[in-house]
């Protein structure tokens, strides 16, 4: 074990914490993780920890989900500037006003938004449980779902849904082109394709199987394919090729890194168990309203864990 890893080790049991980290992190950083999991399978495990201390090590929108769930726990990222662009194409204010033009609609909100855009929203949900929650809002009612079009799309084509879709986008998987895909099932003619439901539609069309991040690891372990192509940010081929060490699975594009989930180093894991920083907090009345929305995708969603590593 190297010293880093072996401080951290160290510091972690002295302030009982945990560290839970996205699919997309540095390998390094998912290999001294206690969890490694999708937005869904993270947020559970925050919710029944009970260490006192959460390191979350992915983005801004998923440590401050973690805070709402658990108001009585120290919620830390590593790099406080971890951000999510597609959470910040949409405010608190631009959804209020659209509410006022569209008065009797259910807002559905991706889990990639702020705490203040969830707390205007009637339910939230993850990329794995998108399907179900929009399901579950009964016909006659008109939807707006934010922020992210592609997932709506993807969700709204699915199971044959109208919504009014947030312009907003992943530019991390937006780099991801259909052409890029055609390339890769060229040069890898037996290739299963996988992709994420952030890429657009024409990517989409590609692909075999569309799933959340951990539902990519999934699939990449229970396919029979032995080559699989994956579409979605490049972090994630460290799991899957540590789960299937047999198997060969292809980026889609070089291009495919999400530079904020790459802020996370291990050095930063350590600083901030050293000064418990930098704390995630929301404030109370934001909270308890982006609560109810969390809530009621939670009640919605099977339980499942993120991986104990
Ligand atoms: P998952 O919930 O599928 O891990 O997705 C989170 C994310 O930010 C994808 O870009
Ligand atoms: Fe946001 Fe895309 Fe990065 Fe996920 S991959 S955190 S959606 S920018």
């Amino acid at each position: 074990m190297n010293s880093l890893v072996k401080k951290i080790e160290e510091l972690k049991k002295r302030r009982k914490a945990v560290i839970l980290a996205h699919n997309y992190q540095r390998g390094e950083i998912q290999d001294i993780a206690d969890f490694i999991g999708d937005s869904l399978g993270l947020s559970q495990q925050a919710a029944k920890t009970r260490a006192e201390v959460i390191v979350f090590c992915g983005v801004h929108f998923m440590a401050e989900t973690a805070a709402i769930l658990c108001p009585d726990k120290t919620v830390l990222m590593p790099d406080v500037h971890a951000g999510c662009p597609m959470a910040n194409m949409i405010t608190a204010e631009a959804l209020r006003k659209k509410k006022e033009e569209l008065p009797h609609s259910t807002v559905v909100c991706y889990v990639n938004t702020t705490a203040a855009v969830k707390a205007e929203s009637d339910i939230c949900c993850t990329s794995s449980n998108a399907q179900n929650v929009v399901s579950s809002i009964p016909k006659e009612e008109e939807i707006i779902f934010v922020p992210d079009k592609s997932l709506g799309h993807y969700v709204s084509s699915k199971i044959g849904r109208k919504m009014h879709l947030w312009p907003g986008y992943c530019p991390t998987h937006h780099r991801i082109l259909a052409q890029d895909i055609e390339k890769r099932k060229e040069e890898w003619p037996r290739a299963k394709v996988v992709v994420h439901p952030e890429c657009t539609p024409d990517v989409i069309a590609l692909a075999d199987h569309v799933a959340s991040t951990t539902g990519i690891a999934r699939y990449a372990r229970e396919s029979e394919a032995l080559e699989i192509i994956v579409g979605t940010e490049n972090g994630i081929i460290h799991r899957l090729q540590k789960e299937s060490p047999g198997k060969t699975f292809i980026p889609a594009t070089p291009q495919a890194l999400c530079p904020n989930m790459k802020k996370n180093t291990l050095e930063k894991v350590l600083w901030c168990l050293e000064d418990m920083e930098t704390e995630i907090t929301v404030p109370k009345d934001i909270s308890e309203k982006a609560r109810l929305a969390i809530d009621r995708m939670m009640e919605l969603s099977e339980p499942k864990t993120a991986l104990k590593v």
